[in-house]
């Protein structure tokens, strides 16, 4: 039977299309969402990815960092965000010490996948982190790694401070890079790095790389869907935009952040490091 295009549905995103737009140089995009309405929002805003951040530690329950946020509270928002959506791919953020063993990340991803609805988890670090990857990635669990300014680590590291400035750093950087692609992760999110560094990254992994603060080169950009609607109290992160700003509806910013994104307009130099 004929069917008008403009009905066409929107189909899956799926991990090996994500590795095609990286291939084919399609910027990829991505915002945090943590309840169905939102959730709705992005599925027609067309978003690549909607992550369930354990963001939502410090943006919904206004703690002042994501280490309290549970697990049983992360399947609870992965469940509702599941409700809501149906394109985008659902990634679901490990909260602090749910993978701190590989015994202990099979359970808490299982629980992600089986009970939340996600399709893929993410986990911070590299290290000892990459035989969590390994593991996972093994046994087909599909895995985001997190690197640059890694928010669990918010003590060790002194305050939410941009990572890789010196050339020690970056060295790191680009090494816990190769070796978390290589253990198996399907995406990389790299959270506050210099926009140059994280430009030779996404160069040199064959994963998607998917930027917040980490300048226009990497595949794909996320940002905290809050910050994006000015909703977040306090001030704003130099990486972060308004796209409410000019716009009248929510609908209307998250399109504006799309197309910003998918043309490489955002972000632009005063949004990088
Ligand atoms: O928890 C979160 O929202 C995140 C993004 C900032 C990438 O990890």
């Amino acid at each position: 039977m004929y069917t008008d295009p403009i009905d066409k549905p929107r189909p899956l995103v799926t991990v090996p299309a994500l590795r095609s737009r990286k291939h084919n140089g399609e910027k990829i995009t991505a915002l945090t969402c943590y309840d169905a309405s939102f959730a709705a929002a992005l599925e027609r805003a067309e978003l690549d990815i909607a992550l369930v951040g354990d963001s939502l530690g410090m943006v919904v329950q206004g703690q002042d960092s994501t280490l309290p946020v549970t697990l049983e509270q992360m399947v609870y928002h992965c469940k509702a965000v599941a409700r809501g959506l149906r394109t985008p791919l659902l990634i679901a953020d490990m909260p602090f010490m749910s993978y701190r063993d590989v015994p202990v990340a099979m359970d808490s991803a299982t629980r992600l996948l089986a009970e939340g609805g996600a399709a893929m988890v993410k986990v911070e670090g590299a290290g000892w982190v990459v035989d969590v990857i390994k593991a996972l990635a093994e046994r087909d669990v599909p895995v985001c790694a997190h690197l640059g300014l890694t928010p669990q680590s918010v003590h060790k590291l002194g305050g939410y401070r941009v990572q890789g400035k010196l050339e020690a750093q970056a060295q790191q950087l680009l090494e816990d890079a190769q070796a978390v692609s290589n253990a198996g992760a399907d995406l990389l999110v790299l959270e506050c790095v210099p926009a140059e560094l994280a430009t030779r990254i996404t160069r040199e992994v064959p994963i998607p790389t998917i930027g917040i603060g980490a300048g226009a080169g990497c595949d794909g950009q996320i940002l905290v869907v809050y910050d994006l609607l000015g909703l977040t109290p306090g001030k704003r992160p130099r990486f972060s935009r308004n796209f409410l700003q000019g716009h009248d509806s929510i609908e209307a910013a998250l399109a504006a952040y799309v197309e910003a994104v998918r043309a490489g307009s955002f972000p632009g130099p005063e949004h990088s490091y």
